[in-house]
């Protein structure tokens, strides 16, 4: 069929209309997404340059790519997103998981070196369930909860976890911060909660502030509010010789490790993202 252009000049095309609407990622992008129209893997429009588009592909690539140059994120448009090398599926209704995100997993695993142990994780604010997800494919004895208060994220959170096949180990509660339906104490608590101060959110990329949920993104006037809220049930939820893993924003880690201290959970540790912040902080209970 030799209806559209090639797959080469869509590329360079795309690539040059996403530039236009300030896409620092266009070529990526562009390639992501002439490649997704076909149907094909990521590296089609590379592989096969002088395939031609169809009539069909052609309008769904055009319908694409208006939806980001209007800074709909890639991920939502693709409906896919990779974090811990697991493909999660994505939408407007929960995070898109981020790398920076990663950094709690590998301080689980550095603390519970043991994968075969059988552990209860609890991931607080789970959204699509990356967190939770990732550390029961590593740790294959082990069961977890995912709690949100959002059933939209909960949804997604469940069929990621039929997708990934850990639906049998995992289970998912509606409940605002653990104040109902969990009872039980936990090894391993993780927690990516809200925490970008509301008057930055608009400041944001027109990706985040304007298509990602707000629930997800909003930790009040001082970005402290969830950890606030996190506290006392975290510490209560806590079991013994277990540790929390906490997500940060930027200079946040003496705030929100005093805060904690008030709850009898004291900073063993602060790690920090592939950037350099500090990014996760492991918290044990002081006897
Ligand atoms: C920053 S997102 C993290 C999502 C996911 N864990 C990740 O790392 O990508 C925070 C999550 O906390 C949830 N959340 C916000 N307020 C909550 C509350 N009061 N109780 C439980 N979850 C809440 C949001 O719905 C959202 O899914």
């Amino acid at each position: 069929m030799t209806s559209g252009p090639t797959l080469g000049a869509a590329y360079r095309d795309a690539s040059r209309r996403l530039a236009d609407a300030g896409i620092g990622s266009a070529r990526l992008d562009a390639r992501i997404m002439v490649s997704f129209a076909l149907g094909g893997p990521p590296t089609l429009a590379l592989t096969e340059p002088d395939r031609h588009l169809s009539g069909p592909e052609s309008a769904r690539l055009a319908d694409l790519l208006k939806r980001r140059e209007r800074r709909e994120p890639l991920a939502h448009i693709v409906e896919a997103k990779e974090f811990w090398s697991l493909p999660f599926r994505v939408g407007p209704d929960a995070l898109v998981p981020r790398p920076d995100s990663e950094t709690l997993i590998e301080a689980v695993l550095k603390y519970f070196p043991d994968r075969e142990k059988s552990y209860a994780i609890l991931d607080f604010g789970t959204g699509s369930g990356c967190l939770l997800l990732a550390l029961l494919s590593e740790y294959g004895a082990s069961r977890g909860t995912g709690v949100d208060i959002s059933d939209k994220a909960l949804s997604m959170a469940k069929e990621n976890a039929e997708s990934l096949s850990l639906a049998d180990r995992a289970s998912f509660v509606r409940s605002d911060w653990g104040d109902e339906n969990v009872e039980e104490h936990y090894d391993i608590i993780v927690s990516n909660p809200p925490y970008i101060p509301d008057a930055h959110i608009e400041g944001l990329a027109p990706e985040v502030a304007a298509f990602e949920p707000r629930l997800a993104l909003s930790g009040g006037a001082d970005g402290l509010v969830c950890y606030r809220a996190l506290a006392p049930r975290l510490s209560s939820r806590l079991a013994k010789g277990g540790l929390a893993f906490l997500e940060i924003g930027e200079g946040m880690a003496d705030d929100v490790s005093s805060l904690f201290r008030k709850h009898g959970l004291k900073t063993l540790e602060s790690i920090e993202d592939l950037s350099g912040i500090e990014r996760c902080l492991v918290l044990e209970r002081e006897e």
